[in-house]
């Protein structure tokens, strides 16, 4: 004991009186002791610890790689897409159901990805009105739903009719419901144009709405919307779905990339203000959307349905 504080003490009063020397000598001794060993043993540690980060490096790189093939970018957010399309082929189901209806039938089933249809100017337009709904009540978890048709809002963990509770008449004006049905409107004929039907045979559908998506965790199970799934499978009335997002990918949020999952690699589709995407409903178009993991994002589904019984009005002021 005794010895143990002796020695202490010592080497902290020479420290105090000068300390840089003593860490000098004391690698002066670390290396005197080192070059006693056998060579080997002072080389391969080094050597080893090399090898490990080589095969390391390419493990990543090859991770990285393989993981590039599997997903692949259908359309990305700094790119100015005039149009592209990709065909696939209609599933039985959605060719079985739509054999019902006449003149609805796409000349191919495929997807379809256009910065040209709706404006810049248009999308923030809608942007507004959005935001302007979204204010008027918040969502338990990270998605919030706003359909203007029904007046439904995400509040807590329930919908609330934003008609009935008369938060709508202060809200909106007969400004926003034109914007709204000329966006929907110039979307529809785009759909028909593209998909080669009669614009006149196809009608909008339920449901039609704003969402709003956050990083806030999921509550109920429709927050979940993460899961793969097929649009024709969890709305019966769905034909074409198409999807206009109101702004942008890795700038207004992280994360919630549109994904399309094939059977060799999964494209991607990345959000950007005015970018409509388009794309029959049924399994051929099966997908999911990647957590928001920061930002909030912003975007319009509007759904349309081949079976007029299903047809669903525009919003109008009236409902105010
Ligand atoms: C595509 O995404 C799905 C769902 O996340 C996944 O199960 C599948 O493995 C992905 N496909 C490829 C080829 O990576």
């Amino acid at each position: 004991m005794l010895d143990v504080r002796k020695r202490g003490q010592s080497s902290e009063n020479k420290e105090s009186k000068d300390g840089d020397k003593v860490n000098e000598n004391n690698v002066v001794d670390k290396e005197v002791v080192d070059s006693k060993k056998p060579d080997i043993n002072r080389k391969l540690p080094l050597r080893v610890i090399s090898r490990i980060v080589v095969i390391f490096s390419l493990l990543i790189v090859v991770y990285f790689s393989s993981k590039d093939d599997k997903v692949k970018t259908f359309a990305k957010q700094s790119e100015l897409l005039p149009g592209k399309g990709l065909v696939v082929e209609c599933s039985q189901a959605y060719k079985d159901d739509l054999d019902k209806y006449e003149g609805c039938f796409p000349k191919e089933c495929k997807r379809f990805v256009t910065d040209k249809v709706i404006s810049v100017r248009e999308a923030e337009e809608l942007l507004a009105i959005a935001k302007k709904g979204f204010q008027l009540g918040k969502p338990a978890g990270g998605v919030s739903i706003l359909d203007l048709h029904s007046g439904a809002l995400s509040v807590g963990q329930r919908f609330v009719n934003i008609y009935k509770t008369g938060d709508a008449k202060n809200t909106f004006n007969q400004n926003d419901f034109n914007t709204y049905r000329v966006v929907k409107d110039k979307i529809k004929y785009a759909v028909a144009h593209h998909f080669g039907v009669n614009p006149n045979k196809i009608y909008l559908t339920y449901p039609t709405f704003f969402s709003e998506i956050t990083s806030k965790a999921a509550i109920t199970i429709h927050d979940e919307y993460w899961h793969p799934h097929v649009d024709k499978e969890s709305y019966k009335s769905f034909h074409y779905t198409t999807l206009l997002y109101l702004n942008d990918y890795n700038t207004d949020f992280k994360g919630g990339r549109f994904v399309f999952i094939d059977e060799k690699f999964n494209r991607t589709v990345e959000p950007r203000k005015a970018r409509l995407s388009m794309f029959t409903s049924g399994r051929e178009n099966f997908h999911y959307v990647e957590k928001v993991s920061s930002g909030i994002r912003y975007a319009v589904t509007v759904s349309f349905t081949c079976d007029n019984q299903h047809a669903i009005e525009d919003p109008s002021i009236k409902n105010l």
